[in-house]
């Protein structure tokens, strides 16, 4: 069987699936499934593609991961030492990210609909804070003035692969239309902050390369007259993430380099010609680019059932890859053990979970599958372990890197004892049983 042609650092090896060079079925045994498994060196790649597509072009340019794509210390660890900043969106994320060693204005914090104390988190972290939405500053500024604040613009339009992926325009409950953000900027410099970003975020998986300066434009449009009527010139101008991965045979990469050319000229036509605006950083947040083929989710045939539709069970399902169930979204799976075999079965791939939303795979030709093959879900770095629950009381899964031919146990997988140990049944509820 060949390979898709979406799959990265993956080989057929006499019908036996390898990523870097190690055959999963022996990674399988090893940890155990359902098991999340990523390659290091390939998120290196994914990063170093994308950092230099727009570092050649614009020195003033940084990349802020978006740690809620993939927030594994490692995965965050490789990304630091790289040079990428972080893009976090709850008080937990900063943890994470400081822990992992991103320091003070290396991180960006967007949350929507804060808390004061989360405000309150966000500010005394060192972070840039970027508010999304005008009266937040007046909460934050109860906690102390910022050096730099940032504000969320809603620019009217977005795009999506699947419609839950869209986070702007008329039905988005991000950021804030112009008009308003006028008037954020305008209370922030009345308030005495000198330094300013202004941010959107507009869709996720785009793969039309056209998109990004289309958007960038409408960005810098705001941009230009935030700074002519205010006065203010911007530290930073980040046009978001959303750039997209081909999950599906049909789908074609992004061509970063060309995608990055015409952002980067658009951005400098807009300084250009607000020539107001001073000499601004252009920030990226992409997440799923970054982590999404390098991460794979393997799972054991838990029982085939076989019927006027066929069902392949397995050891995965919507509580360990949300994607599917969540947004219809589609996965490649692959028969990681006979890899050779004739795909001559059409079964639906589903989870152990009870909805009959947990639906991993509609009518996939497969091969005669055996309870104890193993199957492997592609393109799962992006938004599926850090998306994952308990749901049905069932155990996150473990998470292990390949780094240079080796593997490393990166999060082991939680246990029943897990769930048990935080819990407590009040005395009175107990003695009511007895
Ligand atoms: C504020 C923000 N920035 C960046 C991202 C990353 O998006 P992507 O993974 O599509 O690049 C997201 C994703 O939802 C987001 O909400």
């Amino acid at each position: 069987m060949l390979l898709p042609k979406t799959a990265a650092c993956t080989e057929n090896v006499n019908g036996e699936l390898y990523i870097d060079g190690l055959a999963v079925t022996g990674i399988a045994k090893e940890y155990g499934t359902p098991l999340y498994l990523y390659s290091a060196n390939r998120i290196r790649e994914n990063y170093r593609r994308m950092h230099s597509a727009f570092r050649r072009l614009r020195k003033k340019f940084r990349l802020n991961f978006a740690v809620k794509a993939n927030s594994n210390l490692t995965t965050l660890s490789i990304l630091r030492t790289e040079g990428s900043g972080a893009d976090c969106s709850s008080p937990a994320e900063i943890m994470l990210a400081k822990t992992a060693g991103f320091e003070g204005e290396q991180i960006i914090y967007s949350g929507n609909y804060s808390s004061d104390r989360e405000l309150e988190y966000g500010f005394k972290s060192g972070a840039i804070v970027n508010l999304d939405d005008g009266p937040l500053l007046e909460r934050l500024l109860r906690f102390g003035r910022p050096d730099v604040v940032s504000f969320r613009v809603n620019p009217g339009v977005g795009r999506g692969k699947y419609k839950g992926l869209v986070t702007a325009g008329p039905e988005a409950k991000f950021g804030m239309v112009e008009e308003d953000a006028v008037r954020a900027y305008g209370f922030a410099k009345k308030s005495g902050i000198g330094r300013f970003g202004l941010h959107m975020m507009s869709g996720s998986n785009v793969l039309d390369p056209e998109y990004f300066p289309a958007i960038t434009d409408r960005l810098m449009a705001i941009a230009g007259r935030i700074s002519r009527e205010l006065g203010i010139e911007f530290d930073f101008i980040d046009i978001g993430g959303g750039f997209g991965v081909p999950y599906q045979e049909e789908e074609d990469e992004l061509p970063v380099e060309e995608v990055a050319e015409m952002v980067v000229g658009r951005f400098e036509d807009g300084i250009a010609s607000a020539g107001t605006m001073g000499d601004p950083q252009l920030f990226i947040e992409p997440g799923r680019y970054i982590v999404c083929d390098a991460g794979f989710l393997l799972a054991t045939v838990t029982h085939v059932k076989k019927g006027e539709r066929n069902f392949i069970g397995c050891d995965a399902g919507m509580n360990t890859l949300l994607r599917p169930a969540l947004y219809g979204a589609y996965h490649e799976i692959l028969p990681a053990n006979r890899m050779n075999d004739a795909r001559e079965m059409t079964a639906s791939v589903t989870g152990q979970i009870c909805e009959n939303t947990d639906m991993m795979g509609k009518d996939r030709k497969m091969p005669e599958l055996e309870p104890g093959d193993l199957l492997a879900f592609m393109d799962c770095g992006a938004y599926g372990y850090s998306m994952a629950s308990n749901y049905n009381s069932r155990p996150l899964p473990a998470e292990v890197f390949i780094i240079d031919g080796k593997t490393y146990l990166a999060r082991e997988s939680e246990t029943v004892p897990d769930f048990l140990k935080r819990q407590t049944v009040p005395p009175v509820v107990r003695k009511g049983a007895e």
